[in-house]
């Protein structure tokens, strides 16, 4: 049975967003920056991530109160050991009618069949440039796009509906749109293009630096007829653009000029168990030490939905350069995007 709960504002929690771990193969500047993330960052220890049996019953009990649709996240999930058991786990469990993960795509060589077999059908893949010199710059670690874009290929052959997300930043990598527009366009593959966030803290954000969707759609239409689609459910963040050629679709999301809190119905589980409701939180509820201090399904029930149930939280609807700067925030990368 499922208990449908709504916060403050009437939002109904619809989506579980699952960070599987806080390590990350990138350094991406806006996320984690190397001066922060160095060779001596020191990561959660395996001891403190939530078991995969543990992330399992979570799940179930958010399912009970109203989530359908499953976001695996990190840092980097593909670097979590056998990822494929959860998955596993997740897709079979009643109640859940949409899963997608979301991933940097180096690992997807290797790991993209294991995925399929265990149930996974949707990837969002994060690519922030196709020139090779800039991606390697932008992530951090010099690695090129080809090794993404053949890893993207691949996925898609082996049956996964893939999109693409690509952080668009002032004087980094705007040149890059319409390339990226051209390239996945023929492809046939959704890019969407993502407004620059102040997530976590010394990312280097302000307002000059994001390139908005209204900026984006007008490059964009000098070269190819688009026509607008909406959204195509409550609360998707994406609002979608068709091509009208060959119908291929594009995506915009806006969480800096036409935020879309009064619709989030999002929650977030932390690799190590703290339940957020808000990706700029400062703090969340620690489910990991109700678990493990031996909590009841009813206590933990409990304690969600009383949490939900409070939220009144809007960041991105308040945002101002005082707000980015002032606020301590969890980290990108910790919190899971
Ligand atoms: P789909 O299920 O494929 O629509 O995926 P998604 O767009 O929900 O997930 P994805 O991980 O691909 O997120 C894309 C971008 O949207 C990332 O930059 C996220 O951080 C951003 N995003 C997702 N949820 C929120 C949110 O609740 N608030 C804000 N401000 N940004 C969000
Ligand atoms: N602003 C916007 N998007 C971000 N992401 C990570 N950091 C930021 C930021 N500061 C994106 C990643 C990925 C998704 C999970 O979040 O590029 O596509
Ligand atoms: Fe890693 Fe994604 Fe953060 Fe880049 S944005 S550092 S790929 S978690
Ligand atoms: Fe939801 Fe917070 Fe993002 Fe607004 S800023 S959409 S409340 S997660």
């Amino acid at each position: 049975t499922t208990l449908l709960i709504q916060d403050q504002l009437h939002r109904p929690m619809r989506d579980l967003r699952i960070s599987v771990t806080d390590r990350c193969n990138f350094r991406c500047s806006y996320c984690m920056p190397k001066e922060l993330f160095g060779d001596d960052y020191a990561f959660l220890p395996g001891s403190e991530l939530l078991t995969f049996d543990e992330i399992r019953r979570l799940t179930r009990l958010f399912v009970s109160l109203g989530v359908t649709k499953i976001r695996l996240t990190g840092g980097e999930p593909l670097l979590r050991r056998e990822l494929p058991v959860l998955v596993q786990g997740i897709s079979a469990m009643g109640g859940v009618e949409d899963m997608g993960l979301t991933t940097n795509g180096v690992l997807l060589g290797q790991q993209a069949e294991p995925l399929y077999a265990a149930g996974l059908r949707r990837l969002n893949v994060s690519l922030d440039a196709l020139d090779p010199e800039l991606f390697g710059k932008m992530n951090g670690r010099g690695l090129k796009s080809g090794i993404i874009l053949q890893n993207i290929d691949h996925a898609v052959n082996t049956g996964f509906e893939v999109k693409v997300n690509m952080v668009v930043q002032r004087g980094v990598n705007e040149s890059e749109i319409e390339p990226m527009a051209r390239y996945f366009k023929e492809k046939r593959i959704t890019l969407r293009f993502i407004e620059f966030m102040d997530v976590g803290n010394d990312n280097g954000w302000s307002f000059k630096k994001v390139v908005t969707k209204k900026e984006i759609l007008e490059r964009l239409q000098s070269s190819f007829e688009m026509e607008a689609l909406g959204h195509s459910y409550f609360g998707e963040v994406a609002e979608r653009y068709r091509y009208k050629d060959n119908g291929a679709e594009v995506g915009f999301i806006t969480s800096v000029s036409e935020s879309f809190c009064s619709s989030c119905t999002r929650a977030r589980l932390s690799s190590d168990g703290k339940f957020y409701t808000c990706l700029f939180a400062s703090s969340g509820l620690d489910l990991r030490a109700l678990l493990r201090g031996g909590a009841d399904d009813a206590s933990l029930l409990k304690a969600i939905r009383a949490v939900w149930e409070q939220r009144s939280d809007r960041y991105s609807d308040e945002r101002t350069e005082q707000t980015a700067r002032s606020r301590t925030k969890i980290g990108m990368s910790y919190i899971g995007g």
